[in-house]
């Protein structure tokens, strides 16, 4: 999520890849940052373009080798959505429909980190119109971030600090009611550790974690990494590398599929894709107490500073078979 002010003071602060850019690629860049100051929206193009710019390394080694935007379900949303329509968007809606609906995986869709609810907004359409009878639930604190760890890095920008971007539930919820949405089925209201397991449905089929922190991250797939359905989509947004704004992100993925089965199955953007396997999936009695201690012990390992004490969901199953796998990034 990038507010406008945000792209301008990035495109300001940050230094180019490049230190001398060829003369062509600096006219490309002039032309979509004047495009940005006059109209606030920027086209796929100069999105990619800036990930380029940014993000070399991702952008060559993290790409979804098979990505078509699903057309049935870009001529749903993408007009509805308008210029707020983003690549982010446009792989998570068509991944969802291609995989989760079409595949038939059991299990509701969650988002946590929601912001004002503008990828949420989008995600109750795509429920609307291609899975109504999915049970859909969001999860934020609603009084932003979490305190920075170690593992997040340098904090770059003013709104990446603790309690940045603070947004009060309601206008979460005026948002859906400007636009005619049905509210999710539930708005769940807490820092994601602090949220009792209860509240997280089971099973999931879809989940998109935009928490943007190490902590919030890895709290993200404790909460919900045991009640994927086999064959359902984790989604992590900001799934960048160590020198960027969302050092933390990557770091969180990392550590947390160190020791389970599954791996980044694919990226587009700065999206990374997590394919829960049938090995892994919720069955068996509860290790509440055995995972909550795991878990304390990796959140220290990592350095993980900040925070309310860990309420660690008090059933998920028990881990799955240690399995290392050599790919940890696609
Ligand atoms: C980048 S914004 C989410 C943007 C949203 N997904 C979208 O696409 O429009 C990050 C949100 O995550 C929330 N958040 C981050 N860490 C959290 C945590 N540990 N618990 C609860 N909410 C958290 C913040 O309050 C903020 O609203």
């Amino acid at each position: 999520m990038l507010s406008r002010a945000a792209v301008l003071a990035s495109a300001a602060a940050l230094p180019p890849a490049h230190a001398h850019p060829a003369p062509a690629l600096e006219a490309r860049q002039a032309r979509c940052l004047a495009t940005y100051q006059r109209t606030g929206t920027r086209s796929d193009k100069c999105v990619r373009q800036e990930y380029a710019q940014y993000h070399p390394t991702i952008v060559k080694g993290c790409q979804a080798k098979n990505f078509t935007e699903n057309e049935e379900v870009k001529a749903q949303l993408r007009k509805k959505a308008g210029d707020k329509w983003s690549m982010k968007l446009d792989y998570l809606t068509s991944r969802l429909k291609e995989r989760i609906v079409e595949g038939k995986v059991p299990g509701a869709i969650v988002e946590l980190g929601v912001y004002d609810g503008r990828t949420s907004r989008i995600l109750r359409r795509f429920i609307d119109a291609f899975a109504p009878d999915r049970e859909f639930h969001v999860y934020d604190s609603f009084a932003g971030l979490p305190s920075r760890a170690d593992a997040d890095g340098k904090q770059v920008r003013q709104e990446d600090g603790e309690g940045g971007m603070a947004v009060p539930q309601r206008r979460f919820r005026y948002g859906f009611e400007r636009e005619n949405l049905r509210l999710p089925d539930g708005i769940h209201e807490g820092f994601f550790r602090n949220i009792s397991a209860s509240e997280y449905p089971t099973p999931i089929a879809f989940a998109f974690f935009d928490g943007d922190l190490y902590s919030s991250v890895y709290d993200s797939f404790v909460q919900v990494y045991w009640k994927m359905s086999p064959g359902g989509i984790i989604m992590v947004h900001d799934y960048t590398d160590h020198h960027g704004r969302f050092a933390g992100v990557k770091k969180a993925v990392e550590a947390f599929l160190q020791d389970k089965a599954e791996t980044v199955t694919e990226c587009r953007g700065l999206i990374a894709m997590v394919v829960k396997r049938p090995s892994s999936a919720h069955s068996g009695p509860s290790r509440g107490a055995a995972s909550a201690a795991r878990y304390v012990r990796l959140r220290d390992r990592n350095s993980i500073a900040n925070s309310p004490p860990a309420r660690v969901s008090p059933s998920p199953p028990p881990p799955p078979p240690q399995r290392l796998t050599a790919q940890r990034s696609c």
